[in-house]
């Protein structure tokens, strides 16, 4: 009798382990899935242009830009040399699209606007420059992409102070 109670307890017992275990097993799962949310969710930064943290989406831009737009604003952003001096006919000079310039003054839509207008714009206010109207010559995805290639190269901080505008 009394080994029949002994078999019963350690049975009572495996079972309680066993139960634990699985309640262990089921806290990690939890985990999991908490962190993967947490990761996966988008990142509510109002600053972020749609598709910046999707990295083709970035290196399509990259393409675009060092194809049409490096050879003025420079394969690093840097724009044309003393970029804040007009040139000798009064036009503007390309300038930086890192935090040294004033990219990051405007909105995405003055940029978007900027880009598929040129230098025309500016006209009918404030003179000329040699910036291409870029509507009928890159897709808006291309455009799109281009921003972000642009934006992804901003510090925080700059992006931050962008979104404010
Ligand atoms: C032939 C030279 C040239 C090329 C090529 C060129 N740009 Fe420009 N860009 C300029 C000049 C000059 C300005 C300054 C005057 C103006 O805003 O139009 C400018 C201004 C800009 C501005 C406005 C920046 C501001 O702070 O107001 C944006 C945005 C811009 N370019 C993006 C691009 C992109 C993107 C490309 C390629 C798809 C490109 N540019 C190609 C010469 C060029």
């Amino acid at each position: 009798m009394k080994r029949v109670q002994k078999r019963h307890q350690e049975i009572m017992q495996k079972k309680q382990r066993q139960q634990r275990m699985m309640g262990g097993l089921l806290l990690v799962g939890l985990l999991m899935i908490v962190a993967g949310v947490f990761w996966l969710r988008p990142s509510s930064d109002s600053a972020e242009t749609a598709g910046m943290s999707n990295r083709q989406f970035v290196a399509m831009g990259e393409e675009v830009y060092n194809s049409y737009c490096a050879a003025c604003h420079g394969f690093n952003f840097e724009g044309q040399p003393d970029w804040q001096q007009p040139f000798a006919d009064g036009s503007f000079k390309a300038p930086p699209h890192d935090e040294t310039g004033h990219t990051w003054h405007h909105s995405d839509t003055y940029l978007i606007e900027s880009i598929k207008l040129g230098g025309a714009r500016l006209a009918p206010n404030i003179g000329v420059s040699a910036m291409p109207a870029y509507e009928d010559v890159l897709t808006d995805e291309q455009i799109e992409a281009v921003l972000a290639y642009i934006k992804s190269s901003w510090p925080p901080e700059i992006l931050e102070a962008q979104s404010a505008r």
